[in-house]
C-alpha cells in the first residue's frame, strides 16, 4: 500500500454517467490504487436533486446540492462534469480549472463548443482537462488520436457516432419499419430520448465530428459550418433498395483532410458498402474508422452510451490525470489546435450518390432523364427500374462522383419534366 494521499475526486450531475463513474471508480478501487500507486476516492458528489431513485447507493456525506462545495474543496483535486449542456456546466469547468482542478467530462456540446477556451485556461493554469467519454461512449477514439496516432498524418475519419439513430436504422432494415416506429421502440428501450432531435437531427453526431476532425487534423472546426441532415426523412422502400444493391443504410460522421489543408466536415445518412468494416456496426454500437498515412486504417468499435460504458471512459479519464498529478505531469496532452479550420462548402464536395424518382410508366423516360444527367456531365453507375403500380414506376440511379452543386442543378432539371412526379430520396454512398 502507497504512503501517498489519495487523489481525491468530485463529481457534479449524478444522472446517467455520473452514478456509472462512481461505481466504476468505487468498485475497482483495488486495482486502481495498484495501476495510480496511491488511493483514488471519490470525495463529494453534486446534483440538484437527491431525492430521485438510483441504482446507485452513495453515503450521505458524500451528497450536496452546491457544485461549489466540490470546486472550492482544496482537498479535492480533480473535477468530473457528468451534468452535461452548456450552463451551468461551463462555468463550473472553468470555476474549476481556475481552483488548479483537473477536469473530466463526458459533456460533447461543451467541449465542440468551447473545447478551445476551457483547454486553453486549462494550459495556462497547469490542469488536465480530458473528455474521452464525449465522443463514441467507452470508445477510446480521443486518446487515439491524441497520443497513440499522434505522429501520423491523418487524413479521413467516418464515424457512427450516435447510437440512437444506429438503433433506428438497424431495426428500419431488419424489420421494414418506418422511421417513427422504429424511433418509439428506441424510446421504449431508453435508447432515445423523449425530445430525441438532436440525435435524429444528428446535431448530436455533429458535436462529435467538431471534436474529432480537431484533434484529428490539428484545426478547430466550428460546429456551425458542419453540414448535417439527420434520419427523420429516410423511407424504408430506400433502405431496401440499398439492401438489394449491396449497401447497408448508415447516419455517417465524415471528415476528410484535402491536400490544401481544408477540411470536408459533414453529418448525413450514407449507402454504405456492405463490405465497409462500418457496415456491420449494429444497433446501439458506435465504431469510428481512421485512415491516415502510416497507419493506414484503424477502426474501434463499442458501446456509444450507457451508465456503465460511459462511466468507464470518464473513469479512465481519472485515471490518467491522477497519474499525471502523481508525476507532477498534469496537462502532459495539450491542446493540438493550431488555428480555426477552412471547411470546404458542402456545395462543393464530390460523392457517389443515390438517387430514387417517381416517374410515368410510359417510353422515353429513362432516355430524357439521361440526357440531363449527361448534360451536367454526370455520369450513371447503376440503374434500376421497378413497376409500381402500372402507372407510375420507381427509377433508381448510383451515379459516380459527382459534386454536389452539380447534381443538385441536374435533378432541378429533372424534376421540371412533366414525366417526373417526384424525387424522395437523393442519399450520398461509401464505401
Ligand atoms: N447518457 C449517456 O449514455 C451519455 C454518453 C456519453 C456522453 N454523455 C454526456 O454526459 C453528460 C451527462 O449525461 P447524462 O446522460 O448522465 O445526463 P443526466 O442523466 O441528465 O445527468 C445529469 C445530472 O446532473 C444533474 N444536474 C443538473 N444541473 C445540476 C447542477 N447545477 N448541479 C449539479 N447537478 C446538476 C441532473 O439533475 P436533474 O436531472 O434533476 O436536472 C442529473 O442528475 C451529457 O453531456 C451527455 O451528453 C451521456
Amino acid at each position: 500500500m502507497s504512503n501517498l494521499q489519495p487523489i481525491r475526486v468530485g463529481i457534479l450531475g449524478f444522472g446517467v454517467v455520473g452514478t456509472g463513474l462512481y461505481q466504476v471508480l468505487t468498485e475497482n478501487s483495488d486495482s486502481i490504487i495498484q495501476r495510480v500507486g496511491r488511493p483514488v476516492t471519490v470525495k463529494r458528489i453534486a446534483d440538484v436533486d437527491w431525492d430521485r431513485s438510483r441504482d446507485v447507493t452513495v453515503p450521505d456525506e458524500l451528497k450536496t446540492t452546491d457544485a461549489y462545495e466540490i470546486i472550492n474543496d482544496p482537498e479535492i483535486n480533480i473535477v468530473a462534469e457528468t451534468i452535461g449542456g452548456l450552463e451551468p456546466a461551463m462555468k463550473f469547468v472553468m470555476d474549476a480549472i481556475a481552483a488548479g482542478k483537473s477536469v473530466v467530462t463526458s459533456n460533447k456540446e461543451m467541449i465542440a463548443r468551447h473545447g478551445h477556451d476551457i483547454l486553453a485556461a486549462a494550459a495556462a493554469n497547469s490542469v488536465d482537462v480530458q473528455f474521452e467519454g464525449a465522443v463514441g461512449g467507452v470508445v477510446p477514439i480521443i486518446r487515439t488520436l491524441k497520443e497513440s496516432l499522434d505522429a501520423d498524418h491523418i487524413y479521413e475519419i467516418m464515424g457512427i457516432v450516435n447510437g440512437t439513430t444506429n438503433y433506428i436504422l438497424t431495426e428500419m432494415s431488419r424489420e421494414g419499419l418506418d422511421f417513427q416506429v422504429a424511433l418509439g421502440q428506441a424510446q421504449q428501450l431508453g435508447y432515445a430520448e423523449a425530445d430525441p432531435t438532436d440525435d435524429v437531427e444528428g446535431i448530436d453526431a455533429a458535436n462529435k465530428l467538431a471534436i474529432l476532425s480537431a484533434i484529428a487534423f490539428g484545426r478547430r472546426v466550428d460546429v456551425d459550418q458542419i453540414y448535417r441532415e439527420g434520419i427523420s426523412q429516410l423511407l424504408p422502400e430506400d433502405i431496401a433498395y440499398a439492401h438489394r444493391m449491396g449497401y447497408v443504410v448508415k447516419l455517417l460522421a465524415i471528415a476528410r483532410r484535402r491536400d490544401d489543408d481544408s477540411v470536408e466536415t459533414h453529418v448525413h445518412p450514407v449507402l454504405l458498402s456492405q463490405k465497409h468494416p462500418l457496415a456491420s456496426v449494429s444497433g446501439p454500437f458506435n465504431a469510428i474508422f481512421v485512415r491516415g498515412r502510416a497507419c493506414d486504417e484503424v477502426m474501434l468499435y463499442g458501446r456509444g452510451a450507457g451508465s456503465l460504458p460511459t462511466g468507464s471512459a470518464v473513469a479512465g479519464d481519472v485515471i490518467d490525470s491522477a497519474r499525471n498529478l502523481t508525476k507532477n505531469a498534469a496537462g502532459r496532452v495539450p491542446c493540438v489546435c493550431a488555428g480555426q479550420a477552412e471547411i470546404v462548402p458542402m456545395g462543393e464536395v464530390s460523392s457517389r450518390v443515390y438517387v430514387r424518382m417517381k416517374v410515368k410508366d410510359q417510353p422515353g423516360v429513362m432516355g430524357a432523364i439521361s440526357t440531363i444527367f449527361g448534360s451536367q456531365s454526370i455520369s450513371i453507375a447503376c440503374v434500376m427500374q421497378e413497376d409500381t403500380d402500372g402507372q407510375t414506376a420507381d427509377i433508381v440511379w448510383i451515379m459516380h462522383e459527382c459534386g454536389e452543386d452539380q447534381l443538385t442543378g441536374a435533378l432541378a432539371a429533372i424534376q421540371a419534366l412533366p414525366i417526373v412526379e417526384a424525387i424522395p430520396a437523393r442519399i450520398r454512398v461509401e464505401g
